[in-house]
């Protein structure tokens, strides 16, 4: 069985005003009425999988569980007392996936992308199944269409099954390290999304991080459930190492492999990119909520509850929420970010 694991812990700091840390952008209806979180899991109901296991930070512990249970899939969640990435979020997944014997196939998801050919993903993940249950390591590739250093890159190697042996996974690489991979045409960008058997991952993880493995099944060891609720134990937790799987895994294993993905993939890192996937008028403005403009162009204006009105604008964005406007330039979309530090520095 597949089982799909939903890292749903991220902050999603770029979204900002938006996104906040009491409502991150997974947690938000971001392109149509079902938020990011619903519209993640309800994407695999095609695949034959059990009820998704979630986690996420416990303060967002309702919300997770409303939005789950208001799609009818509400199953296990488990909760961080703070977030320590995503290597240690999915050995715990993995580890509690393991009680009985089990040994399923999870398909690690994010909760907060974009993916328009749901009809793509899910024949790519079908893809992998043969090559996860030989026990490799699969991820998901998108060819890439800019230098962009936000990204892990995936070097194509000889062809397995119906995707590539990896040859080089290199997480975030500077610029010009990005430039170069573009240019010759054999990288991908890693999606972020992955399938392998938990016992796979967690033997590469003990080779690798053994830390972060014993980190993590010692903050199960006291367990307590608590409704749909997985609380750890947190002292144990909290001293596990901060650390992405790309990191962690990814970039040491020798057994990963890469299924091409064309699905329209987008992780809506910035408002420049949520601007491209959403409809656009004839001025290529794209207006959410109560907008009136009048010969603007290439703008992106958000508004949450006010009616927000822009004259001769172009290639700007304006977010306006209860108790934040924001209007930034959309080529420097990625600096609200120094606006966020800003906001955490001075408490
Ligand atoms: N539960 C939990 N706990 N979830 C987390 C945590 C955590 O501590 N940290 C992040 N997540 C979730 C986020 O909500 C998101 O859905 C996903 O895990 C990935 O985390 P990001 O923080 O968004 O990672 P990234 O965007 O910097 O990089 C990853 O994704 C890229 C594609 O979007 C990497 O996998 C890159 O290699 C990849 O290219
Ligand atoms: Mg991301």
């Amino acid at each position: 069985t597949i089982l799909p694991v939903v890292m749903a812990g991220g902050s999603g700091t770029r979204l900002w005003p938006l996104s906040r840390s009491a409502f991150p952008k997974q947690f938000l209806p971001l392109v149509d009425d079902s938020t990011m979180l619903q519209q993640t899991i309800t994407r695999v109901t095609e695949l034959d999988c059990s009820i998704p296991l979630t986690i996420c930070n416990e303060v967002h512990r309702f919300m997770v569980a409303e939005q789950l249970r208001a799609i009818d899939k509400l199953g296990s969640i488990i909760l961080e007392p703070q977030g320590r990435n995503t290597a240690p979020a999915i050995a715990l997944a993995a580890e509690i996936s393991r009680v009985d014997e089990q040994d399923p196939l999870l398909l690690v998801l994010a909760a907060d992308h974009v993916i328009q050919d749901g009809d793509a993903f899910v024949k790519a993940v079908r893809r992998a199944l043969p090559l996860a249950e030989q026990g490799k390591l699969v991820t998901f590739g998108v060819v890439p269409d800019c230098a962009h250093t936000g990204y892990g890159y995936i070097q194509r190697g000889d062809s397995v099954g119906d995707g590539f042996e990896v040859s080089q996974f290199v997480e975030k690489p500077d610029l010009s390290t990005a430039e170069q991979y573009l240019a010759s045409e054999k990288y991908y960008w890693n999606s972020g999304m992955f399938l392998f058997k938990a016992s796979r991952y967690l033997e590469e993880l003990n080779i690798h991080r053994p830390d972060i493995a014993e980190a993590c099944r010692n903050s199960l060891v006291n367990t307590r459930a608590d409704l749909d609720f997985v609380r750890l134990d947190e002292e144990s937790f909290l001293a596990c190492a901060d650390e992405s799987i790309d990191y962690a895994v990814m970039e040491k294993t020798d057994d990963a492999v890469v299924i091409p993905l064309d699905a329209g993939w987008n992780d809506i890192g910035s408002w420049s990119a949520l601007w491209e996937i959403n409809s656009k008028d004839e001025n290529n403005n794209a207006f959410r909520g109560d907008v009136i403009s009048h010969d603007s162009s290439n703008c992106l204006v958000h508004s949450d509850e006010r009616l927000v009105a822009t004259v001769g604008l172009d290639d700007i964005v304006v977010v306006d929420t209860k108790d934040a406007v924001m209007v930034a330039k959309k080529s420097r979309v990625q600096e609200v970010k120094k606006i966020v530090e800003q906001i955490k520095s001075s408490g």
